[in-house]
């Protein structure tokens, strides 16, 4: 019997560990990454506050009037392999968050305060747009042009979860106007006029 009860406890000690090294793979930041993620911590250091991210606050405004606070990965190691990252943004009344894609994640927009406009444009150029506010989620699948306007009175706040620790993020305007592309090059490839494209290209800070 006792004999028993030592093999139960040994064995269930056993299980123990070994499950508690597959329950999670903390990222071992300095070790650097790699194509399957970062490597992991030794468990025997892994700590609470692995799983805990605290600088989930409002940021400072850009220049589309509004703070955009990532929790990824490189700062939340316990999100290593989870394939999950969340990130909060605070939008001024009037504020937009610009035509976007994230080529690499599916993206889930929680809305905790204010009235937003959002909509995603599908691959066969059909928008698909809603006003959301408390209570409503709203899905953007992978890959897809999708925005975001505030309009409501005043500030309005989101989370947004995707299926990515670190999702790419790709924004129209800069990918056009925000960098030194030949302005004939975008004239032919957009319609726009010189001037409108100069425009552009002094508001979004490119040049060519
Ligand atoms: C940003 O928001 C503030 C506060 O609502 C407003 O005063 C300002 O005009 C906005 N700026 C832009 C560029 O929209
Ligand atoms: C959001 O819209 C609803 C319905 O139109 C309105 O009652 C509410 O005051 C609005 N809230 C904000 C923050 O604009």
């Amino acid at each position: 019997m006792m004999f028993r009860a030592f093999f139960l406890f040994a064995f269930l000690l056993s299980t123990t560990s070994h499950v508690s090294a597959i329950d999670f793979c903390v990222a071992d930041l300095k070790a650097g990454e790699t194509p399957a993620g970062y490597p992991c911590k030794a468990p025997t250091t892994v700590k609470v506050d692995d799983f805990v991210f605290s600088k989930y606050l409002p940021g400072k405004n850009n220049i589309f009037n509004f703070s955009f606070t990532r929790a990824i990965v490189d700062d939340f190691p316990a999100l290593n392999g989870l394939h999950l990252s969340m990130a909060r943004f605070d939008i001024e009344e009037g504020g937009i968050v610009p035509m976007h894609t994230h080529a690499d994640a599916t993206e889930v927009i929680v809305v905790s305060h204010g009235n937003l406009t959002a909509g995603f444009i599908s691959s066969d150029n059909t928008p698909f747009v809603k006003t959301i506010s408390e209570g409503n989620i709203f899905v953007i699948p992978k890959g897809l042009l999708h925005f975001v306007l505030n309009v409501g009175k005043g500030k309005a706040s989101a989370n947004v979860i995707f299926d990515s620790v670190r999702p790419s993020v790709q924004l129209f305007n800069l990918a056009l106007f925000g960098n030194n592309l030949d302005s004939a090059i975008v004239e032919k490839t957009t319609f726009l006029d010189p001037a409108q494209v100069k425009k552009l290209k002094g508001r979004f800070k490119g040049s060519g």
